[in-house]
């Protein structure tokens, strides 16, 4: 059975953490995977979570089965974090939620979900986007294509392109956008851009897919929803995946959820009802503890302020990185002014390094970027910023 089957090739993200952890350097430093680390250099557990685990622990509550579309309280919570707590939307039933397996789990029931609904479709990612959009997708058994979507030579937008493309995909194409943090540019489109976009997808009557994975790590909560808020407004039917695995701090939790938002109560019924065979028929129903905690703290008044913050500390840390490896890099004499690097926003950045350039980071200085040049700014502290500013000089010498 097992016989001829071939090695595959590492995961491009998950797979150079297993290198990182295997490397025995002492000054080795992970800028690959997505994952915010303290000043410290510790993943942090965020005080607004140990309160909320504190109280879960004192009540002693069963694990029976959730419901297979999880937590009524998260999902409704879900629901006003992405669309806003007056939302039309959601007092008018137009919004389905289903707790999920982080925002990979979000993105990969809808995509099954759209493969029953649309099997002819075509999927479109940006270009360059999350390596693991593609893989979903395809897994999903859609054809997958790229818009254009960033200018590497103004490390800004390559907007009348990205018009172009989505206008030239065939009609109800389903076309996955980043809400906020584009992953892995840090490069975001404004309100405008996001109307103009708006237009040309209802113009061919794609299916817009919503992924925000990183909401807060951008300028806010509320305005990192924009993207969101937008769709709302536009009347069309669209999907959202979200994720708290950042946000709160909890990656290995697996807490996200996938939100549909349809044109009326009865479509609303319908939608769930078929969600729920998705979901039944891949894990049956998801787990309690991650998403039990992340509701209690979203609808405690005391406890979303103590989050609020400590999110709020996050996004500022990241920025002072930023800051601060622009300045180190132009104080070194780096042979390239990197102050975009503090234009972007959320974890990561899209360098500019070249795949040799990232594999001598690796190789001579066990610094960890993925292949593309994407660095995670997340992982940077005070105490390795030096020696990852000090490797990317020497790399561009080379
Ligand atoms: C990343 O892009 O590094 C994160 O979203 C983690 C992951 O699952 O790839």
């Amino acid at each position: 059975l097992f016989a001829a089957v071939e090695m595959a090739p590492r995961d491009p993200i998950l797979g150079l953490t297993e290198a990182f952890n295997a490397d025995t350097r002492q000054n080795k430093v992970n800028l690959g995977v997505g994952v915010y680390y303290n000043e410290e250099g510790r993943i942090p557990l965020l005080r607004a979570v140990v309160e909320a685990e504190k109280a879960r622990l004192a009540a002693q509550a069963p694990r029976g089965y959730l419901p297979i579309e999880g937590i009524g309280a998260y999902d409704a919570a879900v629901q006003r974090l992405l669309f806003g707590s007056e939302s039309a939307l959601i007092t008018e039933g137009r919004v389905v939620t289903a707790q999920a397996l982080g925002g990979t789990g979000a993105l990969r029931v809808g995509g099954d979900l759209l493969k029953r609904l649309l099997p002819d479709a075509a999927v479109a990612i940006s270009n360059p986007s999350w390596e693991n959009h593609r893989a979903l997708f395809e897994s999903a058994g859609f054809p997958v294509q790229q818009y254009r979507y960033y200018n590497a030579e103004t490390h800004g937008i390559d907007r009348s392109g990205m018009l172009e493309d989505l206008r030239n995909l065939p009609p109800r194409s389903i076309i996955i956008l980043h809400a906020c943090c584009h992953n892995p540019t840090g490069v975001d489109l404004n309100a405008d851009d996001w109307q103009q976009i708006i237009e040309v997808l209802k113009e061919r009557e794609h299916v817009p897919f919503v992924d925000i994975a990183y909401q807060g790590f951008g300028d806010g909560i509320e305005q990192d929803a924009l993207a969101a808020r937008l769709f709302a407004q536009s009347g069309m039917s669209f999907l959202v995946s979200s994720s708290f695995s950042k946000s709160f701090s909890l990656y290995g939790e697996r807490v996200g959820a996938l939100s549909l938002v349809t044109q009326s109560r009865d479509e609303s019924a319908r939608v769930l009802s078929q969600l729920k065979r998705v979901i039944r028929t891949n894990y049956s129903n998801p787990p309690t503890h991650g998403a039990t905690i992340v509701a209690s703290v979203l609808n405690s008044t005391e406890l979303r302020g103590l989050w609020e913050a400590e999110l709020g500390e996050m996004r500022d840390r990241i920025r002072m990185m930023r800051q601060a490896m622009v300045e180190q890099l132009a104080t070194k004499g780096a042979r390239r002014d990197f102050t975009f690097v503090a234009l972007q926003r959320g974890m990561f950045s899209y360098s500019g390094l070249n795949v040799e350039q990232v594999e001598r980071l690796r190789v001579d200085h066990g610094v960890y970027a993925i292949s593309t040049g994407r660095i995670c700014a997340a992982a940077l502290n005070s105490r390795n910023i030096g020696h990852v500013t000090d490797a990317i000089v020497q790399v561009l010498e080379q």
